[in-house]
């Protein structure tokens, strides 16, 4: 097995790494989460920002029909809500939508709110309708994005709350390392996925020498060796790609270990860039 399965704080288990489908175009969606499926994806990351969730649920409901040995209980299936669905009946109404969509997939593995933007009602009115959903089984797993500390207590501390988060999705990468609000997150049992892990494709071309040096001692691509770094920090990293070849090769981290040494030289903690949006002190 490629990966191995974390133990969310609601008992289920997540893969340790998952696909991220953002930028992938809806034609070929649905082949390339395929084509994950055969060379050992099982965690799939979409949004609807992303406008591509039907496409990833038909890959993963052919590969299932194709595949009768694989259950679909093996399958890990996150989507996002978009900001103008958090509320009261936004989220109600954008929930009924995703399951219309799930088709034969059935139930959504977890459910995120994509930001914390929308504000601070908004986002507890929405929480209580996504516990709603869990309970009625349509939703296994609720989760935040792009949430601080203070927003994640707002929610630990609602009179309301019957489920913590499992998640926070933020960006992480040696180069935007967030070991704060990251350890803050694995402290309180909430799991931290991390996305942009190979920062977009931007910093995957030209290696400093002592970066370069650790490709070259276990043979491996820089991306091999970012994801195998958000791994050792103890994240789930949802690496993307479109590209057929690079699944297998993304994929391919579990013949090596990072020494701390290693770690440490690959950690750029001066450094803060961010190739995303940056949320965390919205009221
Ligand atoms: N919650 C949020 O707000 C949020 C924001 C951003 C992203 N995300 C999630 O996180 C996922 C990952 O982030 P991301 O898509 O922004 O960026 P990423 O995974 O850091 O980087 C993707 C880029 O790296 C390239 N790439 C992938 N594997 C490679 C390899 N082995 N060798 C060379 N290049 C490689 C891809 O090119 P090709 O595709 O052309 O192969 C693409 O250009 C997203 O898809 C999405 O699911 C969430």
């Amino acid at each position: 097995m490629s990966y191995r399965l974390v133990t969310l704080n609601s008992g289920n288990k997540i893969p340790s790494i998952g696909l991220g489908t953002y930028n992938i175009p809806g034609s070929k969606t649905t082949q390339i989460v395929y084509e994950a499926l055969k060379v050992g994806y099982k965690s799939f990351d979409t949004a609807v920002l992303y406008g591509n969730e039907e496409e990833v649920i038909a890959g993963i409901s052919q590969f299932l029909k194709d595949n009768k040995d694989v259950k679909r209980s093996d399958i890990f299936y996150t989507t996002k809500l978009w900001n103008n669905q958090v509320g009261k009946n936004e989220t109600t109404k954008a929930i009924n939508k995703m399951m219309e969509q799930i088709g034969d997939l059935e139930y959504i593995d977890m459910l995120l709110i994509h930001s914390p933007l929308p504000g601070k009602q908004r986002r507890l009115d929405a929480w209580k309708i996504m516990q709603e959903a869990v309970a009625q089984g349509k939703i296994k797993n609720i989760g935040v994005s792009n949430y601080g500390p203070q927003h994640i207590e707002e929610l630990l501390n609602w009179s309301e709350l019957k489920i913590p988060p499992a998640v926070n999705q933020i960006e992480i990468s040696p180069w935007c390392m967030r070991d704060e609000i990251a350890n803050w997150c694995l402290n309180k049992n909430i799991q931290v996925e991390a996305y942009a892990p190979l920062t977009h494709g931007q910093r995957l071309q030209k290696q400093e020498p002592e970066f370069a040096q650790i490709m070259k001692k276990y043979n491996k691509t820089a991306a091999q060796i970012l994801i195998k770094w958000s791994l050792q920090k103890g994240y789930i990293p949802l690496p993307k790609t479109a590209t057929p070849s690079r699944l297998k090769e993304n994929l391919e981290v579990n013949d090596f270990e990072l020494t701390p040494e290693e770690i440490n030289i690959i950690s750029q903690e001066d450094v803060h860039d961010p190739t995303d949006w940056e949320t965390f002190d919205a009221p």
